[in-house]
This record gives C-alpha cells, sequence and structure tokens, in this order.
C-alpha cells in the first residue's frame, strides 16, 4: 500500500488531447490517450488525496473515487481548470492541448468541391500552464499552491525543458522523450523531471503508476 502522505490535499489533473472544432462532425486532433493523467489519478486517490480530473476526449473508464470533469476543447478544459483550482493544493497539467483552433467552427458540415479545398484559418489558444503560473506570480487568484506541467521533446531535451519551465513559470516539468515506443498510448514512459530551484529528477522507464508516484512525490514534498 501506498502511504496517505496525500491525504486532505486537493489536487488537479489535466488528461487526454483536445479537439478543436472545425465543423459538427471535424476535428483538429492529437494522439494524448490519457493513459499518464489517469495513471496520476489513480495514485494520486491511492495516496489519500481529494481528485478532479479534467478529462479531454479520453477513452478510459473513470477512475474510482476521482471528480471526473470532460471537456473537448482548449477553452471548455481552461474553464474546467481554473474552476477546479480554486481552493486547490496542486495541479498537474498531462493534457495534450492544442496550441491552435480554427477561429470560427462552421455551423454545417463543410462540402466536398470540385476546386480547391477551402483553408482553415487558426487562432492562438490560451496556454493554460503559462496562465496559471503568471496568476499565481500576480498574486491573482485562482492559482494553485504547486505548478506542474509535462513537455514532450524530441532534441535538445533538456535544454528545452530548463527554458520551458522558466517559461511557463511552473515548479516541476515533466520532460518525456518521445518516440523509440515511450509516451503516446503506450503503458510505459521515462522522463526527467525538472525542479524549479533543484536538481533535476531521472525516472527511468516503467510504468505511468510510477513516473506518477515520483511526481506526487516531489509536489507532497513541496505542500509541507
Ligand atoms: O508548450 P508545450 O505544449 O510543450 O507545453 C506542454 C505543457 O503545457 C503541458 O503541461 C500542457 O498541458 C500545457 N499546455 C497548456 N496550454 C496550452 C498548451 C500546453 O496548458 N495551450
Amino acid at each position: 500500500g501506498r502511504p496517505a502522505d496525500l491525504a486532505g490535499r486537493r489536487l488537479v489533473i489535466s488528461a487526454g488531447g483536445t479537439r478543436e472544432a472545425i465543423d459538427p462532425v471535424r476535428f483538429i486532433g492529437n494522439r494524448s490517450s490519457g493513459l499518464q493523467g489517469y495513471a496520476l489519478a489513480r495514485t494520486a486517490v491511492a495516496r489519500g488525496a481529494e481528485v478532479t480530473l479534467v478529462a479531454a476526449n479520453v477513452g478510459l473508464p473513470d477512475p474510482a473515487g476521482a471528480k471526473v470533469v470532460r471537456v473537448e476543447s482548449a477553452l471548455e478544459l481552461r474553464a474546467a481548470v481554473l474552476d477546479a483550482v480554486e481552493g486547490a493544493d496542486a495541479v498537474v497539467m498531462a493534457a495534450a492541448v492544442a496550441d491552435f483552433r480554427p477561429s470560427a467552427r462552421s455551423e454545417s458540415k463543410i462540402k466536398k468541391t470540385a476546386d480547391e479545398p477551402a483553408a482553415i484559418h487558426l487562432v492562438k489558444n490560451p496556454d493554460i500552464l503559462a496562465e496559471l503560473g503568471e496568476r499565481r506570480r500576480e498574486g491573482l487568484k485562482p492559482y494553485p499552491r504547486v505548478i506542474a506541467g509535462f513537455a514532450a521533446e524530441t532534441d535538445d531535451v533538456l535544454a528545452n525543458g530548463r527554458a520551458k519551465l522558466a517559461r511557463k513559470g511552473c515548479d516541476l516539468l515533466v520532460v518525456n522523450q518521445v518516440g523509440d515506443g515511450l509516451a503516446f498510448g503506450t503503458p510505459d514512459n521515462a522522463a526527467v523531471v525538472l525542479v524549479a530551484g533543484g536538481e533535476p529528477v531521472d525516472i527511468p522507464r516503467g510504468p505511468k503508476e510510477a513516473l506518477a508516484d515520483t511526481v506526487w512525490d516531489l509536489v507532497a514534498a513541496r505542500l509541507v
């Protein structure tokens, strides 16, 4: 059994991947399965936490003991996370949030035409993780005490991760090396956790639960 070291803690986790609607039947999406976010939710519940899981398009059963809020788009995910972090101790943003969305959602299904297909105009989505860091810096509630994010990097993993940690103003950044049968849709993960003002923590290849438990160890250490 795990220690109940997160008893009484209110934690918010985002999981899955957002879908940005093009028309009533089409969207721009990504390959995030939600497995890592759900592993974070299960392990946090097992350690005694009160968990809100904001799930974007995840085809997994609700983890027992967690409150699940289902969302589709980045804007919905932002609203749900901001709502859930009110009075929360920590947030872990494990969701893959689309950086862009179509500027308008067509009311009707876009038709196939003989000539050039219509271009899809994109606008930027808010960076929710960065916004939480900024809110905390400015003392603008709601924001949680501890803020953690994930980053998938393919090259210069440490340097890019360090820069991202600083840019987003978070405490912990779990940096995944993507590729080699790791990360998306797989039961295993390997990562390095970058810690603001501390040494990086290496997490060897292993089940997503093991990575989740290490993340909670680091979060718990920042909540004492
Ligand atoms: O910048 P990048 O997408 O690599 O950062 C990934 C981290 O930022 C993840 O924790 C993700 O949940 C979060 N993110 C966000 N809002 C966005 C894009 C990413 O909160 N629009």
